[in-house]
């Protein structure tokens, strides 16, 4: 998928919130082997190797977009690899992903997948946007759903796959995860307008729909402006922006 890190990186701020919320859970310890899964542009990641003392850090991303920014954090305990998420190979004192994780599939089987890989005593530390219901990805699906966009996306209508915090909950428990934390919290952002939502998801959610359309790709985007001024009028605007925390350790 061809992220863009200049789209990504227009709401930086508000971004990086979270992460430092996901970093607070992490158990600090030395001499960690450490994997930020969908690392993007690297500069978070270099932020959880500067806190971790004599680990060494891998940031993985399937972006080679992403990945050409974030080489410039590259040193002695942080490297960068192309690598997908569901793929993670060797074994792990912590597993860590920031907002990454909703661009793979069924996190029923992902979750204890990436569990098992952690080492004795190891910690999985994850962040998820839960926020797929609100109005502009609403606005998103009910537009891909009609024509001429339903054809030139051929079906492609992306569903999010996050699960409940009850769900994440259950899954950790199942792994065998102790000492297991979940939470959602919303972030209420103060955005100027409708447009600078769409400017938001345009880094983020449409990302997927953007790269499928071609020729049609402005008159969605047109389309989707169209609808979220409607459904949000005025200045500024409330984009109570949703997020899943999950952590737990494996002592298997
Ligand atoms: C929203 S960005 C988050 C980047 C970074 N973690 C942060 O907090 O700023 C999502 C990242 O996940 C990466 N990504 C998406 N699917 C992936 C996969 N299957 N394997 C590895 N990385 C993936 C994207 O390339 C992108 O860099």
């Amino acid at each position: 998928m061809p992220w863009n890190p200049d789209q990504y990186h227009k709401f930086q701020a508000e971004r990086s919130a979270p992460f430092f919320d996901l970093l607070k859970l992490v158990h600090i310890r030395p001499n960690l082997q450490v994997v930020d899964l969908g690392c993007g542009t690297g500069e978070l990641t270099k932020q959880l190797a500067d806190t971790l003392p004599n680990s060494s850090v891998l940031g993985l991303d399937s972006s080679h977009e992403m990945l050409e920014k974030a080489k410039q954090y590259a040193g002695p305990n942080l490297r960068f690899e192309y690598g997908n998420q569901t793929e993670l190979s060797n074994t792990w004192d912590v597993i860590f992903s920031n907002a990454a994780l909703q661009w793979s599939e069924n996190h029923q089987d992902l979750i204890p997948a990436l569990f098992g890989k952690l080492k004795n005593g190891g910690q999985l530390a994850v962040q998820v946007p839960s926020n797929h219901l609100h109005i502009s990805h609403q606005l998103i699906r009910d537009t891909a759903k009609k024509e001429p966009f339903r054809s030139a996306l051929q079906g492609y209508n992306r569903q999010s796959p996050v699960l409940s915090i009850e769900e994440y909950t259950e899954v950790l428990f199942k792994c065998g995860g102790q000492h297991i934390t979940v939470f959602e919290k919303v972030y209420p952002h103060i955005l100027e307008d409708a447009d600078a939502v769409l400017e938001w998801i345009m880094g983020t959610a449409l990302v997927p729909y953007l790269e499928r359309l071609g020729e049609d790709k402005e008159s969605f985007i047109e389309t989707i402006r169209k609808k979220l001024r409607k459904a949000l009028p005025g200045s500024p605007v409330l984009y109570p922006f949703k997020r899943i925390f999950i952590s737990a350790i494996n002592t298997n």
